[in-house]
């Protein structure tokens, strides 16, 4: 039997729909899903097609994530009479190309941890165990989590095991991020959400962009230090940060108010502040040494909102540097998508400088 790989079209829903009821017992992918896939851009859905009667035999959806270097695997199916003739593989070798073209450096995965054909298919094709997922599934199932570097081997990932929270509000990028950091540096720290609110309370400019105010770095460094870990705070300007986001000059009053406060504060604390750009090398230098920076980011890359965002850095390799973003928006399908988050270094320095005056700007926290 000859099979044929290509880009999944409209006129192969009923193929797929009924592929995917021979295939799946829960978490099926609908209709409606397929036909949003198959209309959508940032990602590859391909089919397999048996030549002779043109019959759908097999998918593969893999989702590309704005701004970011990865791609996941977020279903992959062969109908029960045409399983073990190579199908499967046959299907991942296109997706991966796909992949590889798009500019993506890895593939990730979940998999049901009692999925032997699967399992054996991923590991047989490269794809590395990362991690488990408790409960993953919609029948309380683990799922275990692979991921193969497509581009390039790399052997030289470092990584922190910092554990992923999710932001609860949309302005607590920088409390979620901050108690990831001071929890991967200190287990006894404990995160909950009444801190996290305390956290903006103490680390808030009041006002930024049009909403509540997000946090200032040297308002998060001074919270760090009121919790008894060590920081340092870098920004490439000396001016009151945020200032040109809000247009009255009653906001413009109050944010430069706050921030003169927090400087005023960092002084009497002895926070070191280096009014200097911070480069890559410095923030894998201080990650090597023992620190977890906080990093300020534009969406732009991956919502074209350009709104100001604070990730947290968990690794880097030759060609990466990793984050956990406490926002699970931006296009990613699961909190997975999440962490570790592969950012090329050639886009790093585009994706984290903010505003029309470049504002760079990362807290380094070390343990007290
Ligand atoms: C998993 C699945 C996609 C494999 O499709 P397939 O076309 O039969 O796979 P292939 O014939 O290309 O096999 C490729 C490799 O997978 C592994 N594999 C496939 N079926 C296997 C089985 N029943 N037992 C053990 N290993 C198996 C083997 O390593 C095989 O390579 P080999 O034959 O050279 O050893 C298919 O079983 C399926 O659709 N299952 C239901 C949906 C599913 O579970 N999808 C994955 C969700 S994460």
């Amino acid at each position: 039997m000859t099979v044929l790989v290509r880009p999944a079209q409209l006129a192969d829903l009923d193929g797929l729909v009924r592929l995917e009821e021979a295939s799946f017992e829960t978490d099926k992918l609908s209709r409606r899903s397929f036909r949003h896939w198959i209309t959508t851009d940032h990602r590859a859905l391909l089919v397999a097609q048996t030549q002779a009667e043109q019959r759908i035999v097999g998918y593969i959806l893999i989702i590309y994530h704005p701004g970011t270097r990865l791609a996941r695997i977020y279903s992959l199916a062969v109908s029960p009479q045409q399983r073990g003739a190579g199908i499967a593989k046959l299907l991942m070798s296109a997706g991966e190309q796909a992949a590889k073209d798009s500019g993506r450096l890895y593939l990730r995965l979940e998999v049901s941890v009692d999925n032997g054909p699967a399992i054996r298919l991923y590991e047989r094709l490269g794809f590395q165990k990362f991690g488990i997922y408790r409960d993953y599934y919609e029948d309380h199932k683990d799922a275990l989590r692979y991921q193969k570097r497509i581009r390039r081997y790399s052997d030289t990932l470092q990584h922190r095991s910092v554990h992923w929270l999710k932001q609860t509000t949309p302005f607590t990028c920088g409390p979620a991020a901050l108690m990831m950091a001071m929890h991967g540096l200190n287990r006894a720290y404990q995160p909950s959400r009444e801190e996290e609110i305390n956290l903006w309370r103490e680390a808030t400019t009041i006002f930024m962009t049009s909403g509540h105010g997000g946090c200032h770095p040297i308002g998060l460094a001074l919270a760090a230090k009121r919790r008894r870990f060590t920081v340092e705070v870098w920004i490439n300007q000396t001016g009151t940060l945020f200032i040109d986001s809000v247009r009255s000059d009653e906001k413009k009053q109050v944010v430069e108010l706050v921030d003169n406060c927090f400087k005023r504060e960092a002084t009497e604390q002895g926070i070191a502040i280096h009014y200097a750009n911070i480069t890559q090398d410095e923030l894998i230098s201080a990650f090597k040494s023992g620190a977890i920076p906080l990093i300020l980011i534009s969406t732009f890359l991956m919502d074209r909102k350009k709104a100001p965002h604070w990730v947290v850095m968990s690794g880097f390799d030759d060609d990466c540097l990793y984050m956990h973003d406490s926002d699970p928006d931006y296009g990613r399908q699961s909190e997975l998508d999440c962490q570790f988050i592969p950012i090329a270094r050639e886009d790093f320095d585009r994706m984290s400088c903010f505003g029309k005056n470049r504002l760079r700007t990362a807290v380094i926290i070390w343990p007290g």
